[in-house]
């Protein structure tokens, strides 16, 4: 019998949370945190991608819950969706210490708990948030847009071509960079719309 979506899933959250081959582990069972490893449906038709969990998710083991994910909680409501609709994930699935930003091993550790994800639900589209996870997502789909500027690709829908099929991706703000530039909080507003026509 072939494992449902819900089932493929579950084996990623136990390997992950046994995952002592990651330098981030010990910090993790030090802290009493707990590996953020994705929320939402394993159906969805949205994936949206951060870069690595912060201290609220680390203690909660839910990715955006601090207010980063207050701010992709009103970008999503401007669309009509909640937090339910779509599946949130980020690349790294435990918090690197004092939120430096990920190692390349650390990426490389945990990169292929995110392609098994994302093989797994088959998205219509990605959202990447932020620098980063645009970047690894342009990289990991061999798009021609890599190298290119957030500032210029945000709000873009972008083709990509996945295992599974045709991927949109659209490279979002990081929801955090919207905290002081209140243009950018603008620019955030309006690039969410670019997830509109997969809310359905
Ligand atoms: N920033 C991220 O990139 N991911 C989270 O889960 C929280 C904050």
């Amino acid at each position: 019998m072939t494992e449902t979506r819900i089932q493929q899933l579950g084996k990623i959250a136990a390997e992950l949370r046994a995952f002592k081959e990651s330098p981030l582990y010990e910090y993790r069972v030090e802290n009493d945190y707990l590996p953020v490893i994705g929320t939402g449906s394993p159906d969805a038709a949205i994936m949206i991608i951060g870069e690595a969990p912060g201290e609220h998710e680390a203690e909660t083991g839910q990715p955006f819950v601090g207010a980063a994910g207050r701010v992709l909680d009103e970008l999503l409501a401007s669309i009509g969706l909640q937090r339910e609709d779509v599946y949130i994930t980020n690349i790294v699935k435990d918090r690197p210490p004092k939120n430096r930003d990920p190692r390349t091993v650390e990426v490389e550790l945990y990169a292929p708990f995110l392609e098994r994800q994302i093989a797994i639900i088959q998205p219509k589209v990605i959202a990447t948030l932020g620098r980063f996870s645009m970047e690894f997502i342009l990289d990991l789909l061999d798009m021609p847009e890599l190298g290119q500027k957030i500032g210029e690709l945000h709000g873009k829908q972008l083709e990509g071509k996945a295992d599974y099929g045709t991927v949109t991706v659209v490279p979002l703000y990081h929801p955090a960079s919207g905290f002081y530039n209140r243009s950018l909080r603008a620019a955030m507003d309006e690039d969410i719309r670019a997830l509109a026509p997969f809310a359905g």
